[in-house]
C-alpha cells in the first residue's frame, strides 16, 4: 500500500488527537484534582483515568493502525512485533492504572465493582488480555516456530481477532467515557455553571470520541487497507495473515 497524502494527514491528526486525550486527562487532574502520588489517596485515584487513557486509548489506538502506519514497506514479521510490543505497553499501563484505582478504593473503605463503569471495564481489561494471549500464541509464536500447523484455525481465528481489537478499543472509549461522567459527578459539585474544569472533562470525552472515531476511520477506510498481495514471497511473509 502507498502512503498517500490522506493517509498521511488522517495518521497525523490521529496522533494529534491522541495525545491531546492524554494531555487533557494529565491537566484535569494534576491542576484541578491534586496531583499525582502513590499515597492511598485522592493522588492516587488520579493516576487510574491517566494511565487508562495512555494504555487502553493511545498505545492500544495506535497498535490497531500499526499495520497502517508501516504498510507494506516492511517485513510482516516485523509489523507482528510492533503491533505485540505497543499492546503490551497498553497492557502495562492499563495494570498499573487499574491498580491505582483498586488500591485507592480499599485503602479507604469504598466498595469496589458496582458501577457501570467498572463493569464494562473490567470486561474490557478481560478480553484485551485474552485476546493479547490468543495472538500472540496463535499469530506470533506459532508463526516463527510453527508455521504450517493448525492454519485453519489461525485463519478461522484471524477474523474475531480482528473484530474484537476493534471491539475491545470502542469498549474502551464507552468505559473511559462513563468513568469520566462518573467522576464529573463525584468531584464537580458547581458543573451545571461550567467551571474550567468541567470544561477540561468536557473536552476531554469530546477527543475520545475523536479519537476512537478516526482510528477506526483509518482502520475500516478501503483506500488505507493493505493491497490483496498475490505476489507468492509477500504472501509467505504474511502467512496465514491474508
Ligand atoms: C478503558 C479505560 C478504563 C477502564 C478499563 C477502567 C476500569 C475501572 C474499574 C475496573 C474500576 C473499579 C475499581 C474498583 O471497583 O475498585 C474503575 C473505577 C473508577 N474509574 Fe475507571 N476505568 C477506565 C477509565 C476511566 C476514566 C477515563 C475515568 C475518568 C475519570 C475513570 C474513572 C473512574 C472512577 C471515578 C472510578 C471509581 C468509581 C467506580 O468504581 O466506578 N475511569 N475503573
Amino acid at each position: 500500500m502507498p502512503y498517500t497524502m490522506s493517509l498521511v494527514v488522517l495518521l497525523l491528526l490521529a496522533e494529534l488527537v491522541g495525545l491531546t486525550v492524554v494531555g487533557l486527562s494529565i491537566t484535569w487532574f494534576a491542576k484541578y484534582g491534586g496531583g499525582f502520588a502513590l499515597d492511598k489517596t485522592g493522588k492516587e485515584f488520579n493516576l487510574h483515568p491517566v494511565f487508562m487513557a495512555l494504555g487502553f486509548l493511545f498505545f492500544n489506538g495506535n497498535s490497531l493502525m500499526t499495520y497502517r502506519i508501516l504498510g507494506n514497506n516492511v517485513h510482516r514479521l516485523f509489523a507482528k512485533i510492533v503491533h505485540f510490543l505497543l499492546q503490551l505497553v497498553a497492557l502495562i499501563c492499563a495494570s498499573f492504572g487499574l491498580a491505582c484505582v483498586f488500591q485507592f478504593h480499599n485503602a479507604n473503605s469504598i466498595p469496589n465493582m458496582y458501577s457501570l463503569h467498572s463493569w464494562l471495564g473490567i470486561a474490557t481489561y478481560s478480553f484485551f488480555c485474552l485476546q493479547l494471549l490468543l495472538g500472540l500464541t496463535l499469530f506470533l509464536i506459532m508463526a516463527v516456530f510453527s508455521p504450517n500447523s493448525m492454519t485453519n484455525l489461525r485463519k478461522f481465528y484471524l477474523h474475531f481477532h480482528v473484530y474484537g481489537g476493534v471491539l475491545i478499543f470502542v469498549m474502551a472509549g464507552a468505559a473511559s467515557l462513563l468513568g469520566t461522567a462518573e467522576k464529573i459527578s463525584f468531584s464537580i459539585p458547581n458543573y451545571d455553571q461550567l467551571p474550567p474544569v468541567a470544561v477540561v472533562a468536557n473536552f476531554f470525552g469530546v477527543f475520545i470520541i475523536l479519537f476512537v472515531g478516526l482510528v477506526c476511520y483509518v482502520l475500516y477506510s478501503d483506500k488505507f487497507k493493505t493491497a490483496p498481495n498475490t505476489d507468492r514471497e509477500y504472501r509467505e511473509q504474511i502467512n496465514v495473515e491474508q
